[in-house]
């Protein structure tokens, strides 16, 4: 559950964004498909070679949040991105994405942006899902969206964690109108107090809370 002074903050980045939403660059293969790409291998890929895909090797999304601010509502978006970054004692912004109907972040691991996540997402329709698989449980989770906000929380492992903890591989699609808006928060003290406004009601075996 989303405590409302957030939900009113991302509910105005949302309504600032949806109108000048635009289409994104395809970053990487053309020819990348979720539907094939559902449950790669990742456990072919050889760990040493895996932050190779720190990074999203395909995706269609555009970023909001990072984009230098000229004229639009970016300049907008940008200060209560980090009016509500600040609010909720994040240690950095992670991104601020539209994703238009197709759009999508290919298999990626984060492992050398580690941290605790929050992971907030908003959908148009609810046709769309968050999909996350740690080689070393072997669970593979799928979080379908559903319609208006979702959010979710977990740890992205660094590199250095990853022979006693794994890889925290993660993708994402939508084939309806999607935005998501994530903070890496410190561990303190603030950020059990804002969990327990959470107040999630699940945590996986992977140690997604949701
Ligand atoms: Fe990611």
């Amino acid at each position: 559950m989303i405590p409302d002074w957030i939900e009113e903050q991302l509910n105005e980045i949302k309504d600032l964004i949806l109108p000048i939403a635009d289409t994104p660059t395809l970053i990487g293969p053309e020819d990348w498909d979720i539907s094939s790409a559902y449950w790669p291998a990742l456990d072919e890929i050889n760990p040493v070679d895996a932050h190779a895909y720190d990074k999203a090797i395909s995706s269609y999304a555009k970023d909001y949040g990072m984009e230098a601010p000229h004229g639009n509502n970016l300049e907008e978006i940008q200060k209560i991105y980090h009016q509500l970054s600040y609010e909720l004692g994040a240690h950095h912004g992670a991104l601020c994405l539209y994703y238009p109907p197709g759009g999508y972040q290919s298999w990626h691991n984060n492992n050398q942006t580690p941290g605790r996540n929050v992971l907030f997402s908003w959908s148009k329709e609810g046709d769309g899902s968050f999909l996350y698989y740690n080689p070393l449980t072997g669970v593979k989770e799928e979080y379908q969206d559903k319609q208006g906000w979702n959010c979710r929380s977990m740890e992205f492992i660094d590199l250095v964690d990853s022979d006693e903890e794994g890889f925290s591989w993660h993708s994402m699609w939508t084939n309806c109108e999607r935005i998501s808006i994530a903070f890496v928060l410190h561990e303190t003290e603030m950020m059990r107090e804002l969990f327990e406004e959470f107040d999630f009601q699940n945590e996986s075996e992977n140690g997604i809370l949701s």
